[in-house]
């Protein structure tokens, strides 16, 4: 008899339990007789040994549910190869935890849900010896190895709501809004609703702003009697200036704001240039709430069983990516320690460039 364990790390998002259901219900299918454990919080239940044992019934009526019926956490992975407890240097690291809980308790196999730090902890626990299949998850979208990580278009769709809401009472005002949404230090998410929402000005940590030529874009707009503009920031956005510094300084100048985010330091300095009234709105972790879109249902499902498929034939060290609308193991080492941003010359920022959107700088 299989044992396996199921764990979903890191930041959530919608369709983790939709992905855990796949997975879950093509593994009971194949082999009516696997056993599923699930950890709870993540890695945190690997180091712990804080599990469950699963049933087929934990996986009935979970489809459709936001958040994750595991539980996560945030394991920072350069912490990995230390003590539990930092005070004690001669407990075991947590790595040396997680693998005696995954020998101890004999599992098979680990099928883990997660973002770019899960995979960093993921390919370490492969390179000790552990069968690990990983499934990409995050909102922001920025995994290298699939074109798409489940809970980004669920994400993007709440986004974009956003943003129409907010265009009607800009409307009525004529007033700017600077809307700042999540994606860590990818833009994708901010130009994806950027554009569904029809933003006039999109500014993603890629393509690094100029408040100039921002205020330039929002002057030419009311010129053209344009009552509102919405500006669609991604909150990694980052100055031409800041992007010339180094780390320090970098940190040095963003410690010394007194605004909370991107969104009000624009706010504050765009208002000494434009003549407008300017609002921010920041919707948070609102974007990573409530029900999975039907797309990211079928992405998470579609990724949930080609993941069981792997497991079900001992094939280990891979992520299941998203590939020309197939879905493709990826070697694991191909995928942790990489970002996937935004290239300069995506089709999303050429067609935004076609309508006339601004990046807040030159396009060449
Ligand atoms: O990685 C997903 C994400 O939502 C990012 O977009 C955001 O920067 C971060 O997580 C927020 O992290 P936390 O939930 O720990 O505040």
């Amino acid at each position: 008899m299989k044992r396996i364990g199921l764990l979903t790390s890191g930041g959530d998002c919608q369709g983790l339990n939709t992905a855990l259901r796949g997975v879950a219900k093509a593994l009971y299918e194949a082999e009516p007789d696997i056993e599923l454990i699930g950890f709870r919080d993540g890695y945190r239940g690997l180091i712990d040994e804080d599990f469950l044992v699963m049933k087929p019934v934990d996986f009935t009526g979970i489809l459709t549910i936001g958040g994750t019926i595991l539980g996560t956490s945030r394991q920072p992975f350069k912490t990995m190869n230390q003590p539990v407890d930092p005070t004690n240097p001669d407990e075991p690291t947590r790595l040396e935890r997680m693998l005696q809980t995954y020998r101890k308790m004999k599992i098979d196999g680990l099928v883990i849900l997660g973002g770019n730090g899960t995979h960093n902890t993921a390919q370490l626990l492969s390179e000790n010896g552990v069968n690990v299949v990983t499934l990409p998850k995050t909102i922001d979208n920025d995994l290298v190895g699939t074109e798409m990580t489940f809970g980004f278009q669920s994400a993007v769709n709440i986004a974009t709501t956003v943003i129409d809401c907010i265009h009607t009472t800009a409307t009525s005002h004529g007033r700017v809004f600077i809307i700042e949404l999540m994606g860590h230090k990818a833009g994708w998410l901010t130009l994806h609703a950027g554009i569904a929402g029809g933003a006039d000005v999109i500014l993603i940590p890629e393509l690094p702003y100029d408040l100039g030529m921002i205020a330039d874009a929002l002057d030419k707009r009311s010129r053209e009697h344009k009552r509102f503009s919405i500006i669609a920031v991604a909150e990694g956005a980052m100055s031409i200036e800041e992007t010339a510094m180094n780390k320090k300084e970098f940190q040095k100048i963003r410690s010394s704001w007194k605004y909370p985010s991107v969104a009000y330091k624009l706010a504050h300095d765009l208002s000494e240039r434009v003549g407008a009234e300017i609002r921010v709105t920041v919707p948070g972790h609102f974007q990573r709430g409530g029900q999975p879109s039907p797309f990211d249902r079928v992405l998470a499902t579609a990724f949930g069983t080609a993941a069981a498929e792997l497991v079900l034939k001992n094939k280990y060290g891979y992520m299941v990516g998203w590939k020309k609308h197939e879905v493709v193991p990826v070697p694991l080492a191909d995928v942790a320690g990489k970002l996937k941003q935004v290239p300069a010359d995506d089709l999303m920022v050429r067609s935004a460039l076609a309508l006339g959107v601004s990046f807040g700088r030159e396009m060449t």
